[in-house]
């Protein structure tokens, strides 16, 4: 069966793709169709904007759409950025200037307090008005400098638990093994294995 990928974002796609390796499932991305839509993610939950991208993807496509959307939560900031984490330093923001806006906002919060979550959600679009919704979480900290080359966002400064290196200095497969969009993804697996695909 054909599914698509509501994103081009390449370091997801590979994530993703690394996870959903199933024998009968052909993961197609937006590039794949030569689809250029761009979304405006505008909700204030990850799940209202996980629905709205695959919803909208769905329309176009008419393909069972998988489409995500994470965010930073960091106690120490009453949960920022949260579902604002692309944007968090303004309308023009990089991974860099999020991670500097971040890092600056924690200039003067010591290592104890420094606790922080990444949460995906991933909507998966079947049928009009028929989705579900998988969730994913990792605990960890954030640190006071960046960190390791790997990955993109906020993976420099995050510090999963258990761990004493960054997102962006592990391997991909390492970061899928514990991150919150593996965890997510995991369940979706486990979901077409059981429900869909055998
Ligand atoms: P998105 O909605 O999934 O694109 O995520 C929103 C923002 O969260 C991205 O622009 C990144 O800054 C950040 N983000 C999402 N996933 C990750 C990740 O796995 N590591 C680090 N940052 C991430």
């Amino acid at each position: 069966m054909k599914i698509l990928l509501a994103t081009n974002n390449k370091h997801k796609v590979n994530e993703i793709k690394n996870i959903l390796n199933l024998i009968n499932l052909e993961l197609l991305t937006l590039n794949d169709l030569n689809l250029n839509v761009e979304v405006e993610e505008d909700k204030d939950t990850l799940n209202g904007n996980a629905l709205k991208k695959a919803e909208e993807i769905y329309k176009i496509s008419h393909l069972p759409t998988l489409a995500d959307d994470t965010g930073l939560f960091v106690d120490a900031l009453n949960g920022e950025p949260g579902v604002y984490s692309s944007r968090y330093s303004g309308e023009n923001a990089t991974y860099e200037s999020n991670c500097k806006k971040l890092l600056l906002n924690l200039k003067e919060i010591p290592d104890l307090n420094r606790y922080a979550h990444f949460k995906t959600i991933v909507c998966y679009y079947i049928f009009k008005d028929e989705y579900f919704f998988f969730d994913g979480i990792m605990n960890g900290k954030i640190i006071s400098e960046n960190r390791g080359n790997n990955g993109f966002g906020y993976d420099p400064v995050f510090v999963p638990d258990g761990f004493d290196k960054t997102y962006a200095e592990m391997t991909d497969e390492e970061k899928n093994s514990v991150s919150h969009r593996g965890k997510a993804f995991q369940k979706v697996k486990e979901f077409l294995v059981n429900k869909i695909i055998i």
